[in-house]
C-alpha cells in the first residue's frame, strides 16, 4: 500500500512517514524557472538540517485558490514524496532499533542495511526517515533544548574510500577541522567525540557499495566503520546497490557486518503481489499528486501495464516520466498527461534499454529494404 497523503510529513520517526519532498538539494525557487543560488548538500549538517525542515512540496488542498503556471511548474520540478512500503518498513525497524539499543553501551547497535537495485529510491527512504527522526526529536525536546544537538548525521561513502577519507567526511558533516597532516586516529577520535557530545542518534551511511572489504584500502575503512559503531552511541543504517551480492558481505569483516545488520529490501515495484497490484497503486498515488488543470483522474493507472514495461517498476524511472511528462503539458498548455505525452518522452538510459515495444513503429519495419 502506498500514500500520497500531503502535508503531514514532519511525522516523528515512530509514525509512519508520509509525503515528503526530499529533493531540497536541487529545488527550484517559487517562481518555478530560478534555481535556488546555494543548494546546500545534505552531506553537511547544516544542509540535512535545512532539508529537514524545509516544508515539503503538496498538490494544493481541495477548494484552494489556483497555483500559478510557475508554481505548477516548480512544484513538479520538486515534486512528492509517495509512502512506500519500503520508507514504511524502513521506519518501523530505525524505530525499534533505536530503542532496542539504547541501553547498548559496551558493544555495536543491531543495524539495518537498505538493499536494492539503482533509482529504487533507497536514498530517498533513507532521507525521508532521517528527517522524520529529526523532526521527532525536535518536537519531543523543543528548539531551544535542541540547539547544539544533532540528532541524525548522514555521510556518503566517497568513491574508492579510504580509512581516513571516510572518517575525513564524517568530520566534513559536523565541520570538524581536520589539518593536514593529521592522523586517520587523531580523525576518528575527533569525529567519535564530537558525535557523542552531539548527541547523534542515527547514523545514516549512504552508498556503501563503494566499499570492498577485499582490497586493503576498502578492508581498513569497513574496520573504522565498525570502530565508529562500538564508539557512537547511535544506530546506523546503512544503503547500497544490491548489497548481498557484492564483496561487503563475504570474508571475516563481511560475517561481522552480516552478523548484525538486517536488510530492508528497496526492490522495483511488482506488477502483482498475490492479490494487490503494488505498481498500480504507486502510479494511483503520484497521479494523485499532480496539478494539472485537465488531467482526467484514473488516465494513469490504466496505464500501469505499459509504465510498467517501461519502467520496470523502478520508482526512479516512473518519477522521472511522470514528473516530466507534466512539465511538458504545463508548457504546451495541454495539462493533461496521456499515452501519446508518456510516448514522446525518452527515459534514463537503464529504462530504455530494458524497454522494447511490443510493436515497432510501423516507419521502422518499413523503411528496411
Ligand atoms: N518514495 C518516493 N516517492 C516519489 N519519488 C521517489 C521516491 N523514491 C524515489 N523517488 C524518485 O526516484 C529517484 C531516485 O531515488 P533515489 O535517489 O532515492 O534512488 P536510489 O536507490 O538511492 O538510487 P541510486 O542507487 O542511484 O543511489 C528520486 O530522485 C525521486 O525522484
Ligand atoms: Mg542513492
Amino acid at each position: 500500500m502506498v500514500n500520497a497523503s500531503p502535508g503531514t510529513s514532519d511525522a516523528p520517526a515512530d509514525a509512519s512517514p508520509s509525503t515528503a519532498d526530499l529533493s531540497t538539494s536541487a529545488a527550484a525557487s517559487a517562481d518555478g524557472d530560478t534555481p535556488d543560488p546555494q543548494p546546500q548538500s545534505v552531506t553537511t549538517w547544516d544542509g540535512f538540517q535545512a532539508f529537514a525542515t524545509t516544508p515539503v512540496a503538496a498538490p494544493p488542498p481541495p477548494g484552494a485558490p489556483r497555483r500559478s503556471l510557475e508554481e505548477r511548474l516548480a512544484y513538479h520540478s520538486r515534486f512528492v514524496t509517495v509512502r512506500t512500503p519500503a520508507i514504511d518498513a524502513l521506519a518501523k525497524n530505525v524505530r525499534t532499533l533505536m530503542i532496542l539499543g539504547r541501553h547498548q553501551t559496551v558493544t555495536a547497535r543491531p543495524s539495518l542495511i537498505v538493499t536494492g537495485p539503482a533509482g529504487a529510491g533507497k536514498t530517498t527512504a533513507l532521507l525521508q526517515v532521517g528527517r522524520a527522526c529529526h523532526l521527532a526529536h525536535t518536537r519531543r525536546h523543543g528548539a531551544a533544548a535542541t540547539a547544539g544537538r544533532v540528532p541524525v548525521a548522514y555521510v556518503l561513502v566517497p568513491p574508492a574510500a579510504s580509512a581516513k577519507t571516510l572518517a575525513t567526511e564524517f568530520a566534513r558533516y559536523l565541520g570538524i577541522p581536520v589539518a593536514t597532516g593529521m592522523s586517520q586516529a587523531q580523525i576518528t577520535n575527533a569525529v567519535c567525540h564530537t558525535y557523542t557530545a552531539a548527541g547523534v542518534q542515527l547514523v545514516m551511511i549512504d552508498e556503501i557499495h563503494r566499499l570492498n572489504p577485499r582490497t586493503t584500502t576498502g578492508a581498513q575503512s569497513a574496520d573504522l566503520i565498525k570502530d565508529l559503531t562500538e564508539r557512537i552511541g547511535a544506530t546506523f543504517v546503512y544503503a547500497g546497490i544490491d548489497v548481498t551480492t557484492t564483496p561487503l558481505f563475504t570474508g571475516v569483516r563481511g560475517a561481522q557486518l552480516a552478523g548484525r545488520a538486517s536488510l530492508v529490501d528497496c526492490a522495483a515495484f511488482p506488477a502483482r503481489l498475490g492479490d494487490s497490484e503494488p505498481f498500480r497503486d504507486l502510479v494511483k498515488a503520484m497521479e494523485a499528486a499532480l496539478d494539472l488543470r485537465h488531467h482526467r483522474p484514473g488516465t494513469l493507472p490504466k496505464l500501469a501495464p505499459y509504465l510498467h514495461e517501461r519502467t520496470a517498476g523502478r520508482i526512479g524511472s516512473l518519477a522521472r516520466l511522470i514528473r516530466q511528462a507534466a512539465v511538458t503539458t504545463l508548457v504546451d498548455g495541454t495539462e493533461r498527461i496521456t499515452r501519446t505525452t508518456l510516448e514522446a518522452i525518452r527515459l534514463d538510459h537503464l529504462a530504455e534499454q530494458h524497454y522494447r515495444p511490443r510493436t515497432r513503429p510501423r516507419s521502422r519495419s518499413t523503411s528496411a529494404p
